[in-house]
């Protein structure tokens, strides 16, 4: 029976995933001065054992006043790779591949620990300095606090933004020596690169805001600086909020159309892979939410992309409330021949076209359009470490199980 898309190969410059699912970047709060720990290993090992291609790390700090929480990853000294590298080196050992998101938290850096107890009528969210936070020394654009409870960051100086461009390129070598097969830029969330898209958080006047050319720079300099120093078979992922859900106000806010814009630069600039995220940037976003509400834009780029990308291909990942079979399967079905299958009668998946003779084949309202070639998921993983293997046996696929998990294929 045909594979369906969900569980065929994708290529990516020099790198094959072995299917179509990455483990979303999830920060764990567990880092030792940004050094990962066991329990990053046991996770993210977990996860790529129980067959997911591409396992992210979470998002991980290029220098120290980058990280959200003190327990946050960290790649701004050289120290950090060896842990790095244990868990890459696991996931290797399964037979998949391994990613490291880098990022800078910007003006949501220095805040407490999810681990921390939030106390009703708490007043702030900032760690110390005794709790080992830096809440003088939090850098945005524009000096503009995410809510009161943040720390009210400085503004950037040109010498800042050219060491955060800098310590982006410095990371991603440590990265590339922990052994990584790619990158992604953190660009999404309300943290400092996404700080840096939208008119309402960068009111700079410097060549760095106002115009969409000038907020777009940073991040431009930033995917140059990182891919001047990667291998070229290296593929380089991009994560954006494509909308920050600011366009119920009247301000001028960073959108969907300039997503699309910024979207048709990024082959030329070396990005083989654009993971379409959304939101985080403001306190009052207001977010219209259905199970596809973010896998649809990640559609609509997409499509955009695909019309006018000058014959350089990008790739699209999309993320967001993936939890079923049919629904991770529906957003990477290529078309209706490839990997067809659909509900049987009874209410099962049928694997192959074949399958399906006789029964009544149910096309749901997304099933037959494809939206991405990757999807990330993140709190199915959580919830269900196995979601992969699941979901495989869901659809009839055959896939690897660990070597030590043999013995249970014994039907
Ligand atoms: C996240 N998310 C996230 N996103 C990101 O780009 N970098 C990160 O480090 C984190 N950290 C993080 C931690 C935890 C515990 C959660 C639940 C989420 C967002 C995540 O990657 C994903 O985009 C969203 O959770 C939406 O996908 P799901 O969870 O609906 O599949």
């Amino acid at each position: 029976p045909a594979v369906p898309t969900l569980f065929s190969p994708l290529h990516l410059r020099g790198l094959t995933l072995t299917n179509r699912f990455a483990v979303s970047p999830m920060c764990m709060d567990s880092a030792d001065d940004g050094h990962l720990t066991d329990f990053h290993l046991v996770s993210l090992g977990g996860w790529a054992m129980r067959g997911v291609a591409l396992t992210i790390v979470e998002a991980t700090a290029v220098l120290a006043n980058g990280r959200i929480v003190p327990e946050d990853s960290g790649l701004w000294k050289d120290s950090q790779i060896a842990p790095l590298k244990r868990v890459v080196d696991f996931i290797h050992s399964q037979g998949q591949k391994a990613g490291i998101q880098l990022g800078h938290a910007g003006r949501k850096a220095s805040i407490l620990s999810s681990q921390v107890e939030r106390h009703p009528g708490m007043q702030t969210e900032v760690a110390t300095p005794e709790q080992g936070g830096w809440p003088e020394n939090v850098w945005a654009p524009s000096a503009i606090p995410y809510s009161a409870t943040y720390a009210t960051p400085k503004e950037m100086t040109l010498e800042d933004i050219a060491e955060v461009i800098q310590a982006f390129a410095d990371a991603s070598a440590r990265a590339v020596q922990a052994g990584f097969d790619t990158i992604e830029i953190h660009a999404a969330h309300g943290y400092l690169l996404s700080e840096s898209l939208s008119p309402i958080t960068n009111r700079r006047i410097d060549t760095y805001g106002g115009s969409f050319e000038n907020r777009t720079r940073l991040l431009r300099e930033v995917i140059a600086a990182v891919r001047a120093v990667i291998p070229e078979q290296m593929p380089l992922l991009v994560r954006i909020s494509a909308t920050e859900w600011m366009e119920w106000t009247a301000k001028e806010s960073w959108d969907v159309p300039q997503s699309l814009r910024l979207a048709k630069m990024l082959p030329d600039l070396g990005v083989d892979l654009l993971d379409v995220s959304t939101g985080g940037n403001n306190k009052d976003q207001k977010i219209v939410i259905h199970p596809y509400y973010q896998v649809d834009i990640a559609g609509q780029i997409r499509e955009a992309v695909r019309a006018e990308s000058g014959g350089k291909k990008m790739l699209i990942g999309a993320v967001g409330l993936v939890t079923t079979a049919e629904m991770a399967r529906s957003i990477v079905q290529q078309s209706d021949k490839e990997g067809v299958y659909g509900v049987r009668d009874d209410g099962t998946l049928a694997a192959a076209a074949a399958d399906l003779e006789g029964t009544v084949e149910v096309e749901t309202e997304h099933g037959q359009k494809t939206r991405a070639d990757l999807v990330l998921v993140g709190r199915q993983f959580l919830r269900d470490p196995n979601f992969v293997l699941r979901t495989a046996h869901e659809l009839g696929v055959d896939v690897q199980w660990p070597r030590q998990f043999r013995r249970g294929k014994f039907s």
